[in-house]
C-alpha cells in the first residue's frame, strides 16, 4: 500500500459489539426484539412517539456508558499515523469512534447525541432522555426527534461519501451485515474506482463475495492486526 493511499472505511454495529452494544441482525439482536416499522420509521414515530423515544433513550443511555474497544482504537491510530487520508464512514449512531480519538467520522445514519426538529430542521444536543413534544430551541415547535436516519429517509453525507469512494485506493467494510443499502453498495463504487476492497467481519456478510479480500474474526482482534499490517 502506497504511503499516501486514500483509505475509506465503512463501519457497522459489529465494531461496537465487543463494547457491549447490541447489533441488529445477529441472534437476539435489536431487530429480533423490536419491529423496524415501529421504532425506525417516520410512520412509527408519528403513530407512537413515546415508544420510539423510549427505544432511543435506552440506546442513548447504553451507548453513553460504553467504552471504545481495540477495533475503534486501531482505526483512530490509522487516522493518526497513516500519511494519506483516512475517512471513517459509520452506520453506527454511537460515538465510540470519536471517543477513541478518531477525527474524521461521517455518521451516515445520524447520531444518538443529536436532536432534530422535524418542523424547521434545527439540530441541537440531545438530552440523555428525550420526551415526546420536546420543544425546538430555534422555532419552539414541539417537534423534537432523535437525529437518526430511519428507513425510508435519505442517509446523511451521501454526496461527500460518494466523492470519497471515487477517490479511494483502499476500501474496508468492518462489522456490517451488508443488508442495508446504500451502504451495502459502497464496495461496488470503490471497486469501480479501482480501489482494493477488504471485508473484516465475524462471518461472511451478504456482500462478502464482492470484496477482493476477506478477513473473519472478532473486530477487536482482526482490526488491530490489519491496521498494524497497513502501517508497516
Ligand atoms: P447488523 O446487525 O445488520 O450486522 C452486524 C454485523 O456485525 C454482522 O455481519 C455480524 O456478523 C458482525 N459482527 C457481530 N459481532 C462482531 C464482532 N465482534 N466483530 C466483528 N463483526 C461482528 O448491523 P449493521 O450492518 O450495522 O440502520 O446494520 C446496518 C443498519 O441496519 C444499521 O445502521 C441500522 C440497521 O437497521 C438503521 O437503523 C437505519
Amino acid at each position: 500500500m502506497e504511503k499516501s493511499a486514500k483509505i475509506v472505511i465503512l463501519t457497522g454495529a459489529g465494531i461496537s459489539a465487543e463494547s457491549g452494544l447490541g447489533t441488529f441482525r445477529d441472534e437476539g439482536g435489536l431487530w429480533a426484539r423490536h419491529r423496524i416499522e415501529d421504532v425506525a420509521t417516520p410512520e412509527g414515530f408519528a403513530r407512537n412517539p413515546d415508544l420510539v423515544h423510549g427505544f432511543y433513550n435506552a440506546r442513548r443511555t447504553q451507548a453513553a456508558a460504553a467504552a471504545p474497544n481495540p477495533a475503534h482504537q486501531a482505526l483512530a491510530r490509522l487516522q493518526r499515523e497513516h500519511k494519506g487520508e483516512v475517512v471513517i464512514v459509520t452506520q453506527n449512531v454511537d460515538a465510540l469512534h470519536e471517543s477513541s480519538g478518531a477525527a474524521q467520522v461521517l455518521h451516515m445514519h445520524g447520531t444518538l447525541a443529536g436532536a432534530l426538529c422535524s418542523a424547521c430542521g434545527h439540530r441541537w444536543a440531545a438530552p440523555l432522555q428525550m420526551q415526546t413534544g420536546q420543544p425546538c430551541p430555534a422555532c419552539a415547535a414541539p417537534a423534537g426527534r432523535p437525529d437518526v436516519v430511519w428507513f425510508g429517509e435519505m442517509p446523511y453525507f451521501m454526496e461527500e461519501i460518494y466523492a470519497h469512494l471515487a477517490g479511494a485506493d483502499l476500501f474496508a467494510a468492518i462489522g456490517t451485515s451488508g443488508e442495508v443499502y446504500p451502504a451495502a453498495a459502497f464496495v461496488d463504487e470503490a471497486h469501480l474506482a479501482g480501489a482494493h476492497t477488504v471485508e473484516l467481519n465475524l462471518e461472511p456478510s451478504a456482500t462478502a463475495s464482492r470484496f477482493a479480500e476477506r478477513r473473519f474474526g472478532p473486530a477487536s482482534e482482526i482490526v488491530p492486526d490489519w491496521v498494524a499490517e497497513l502501517l508497516t
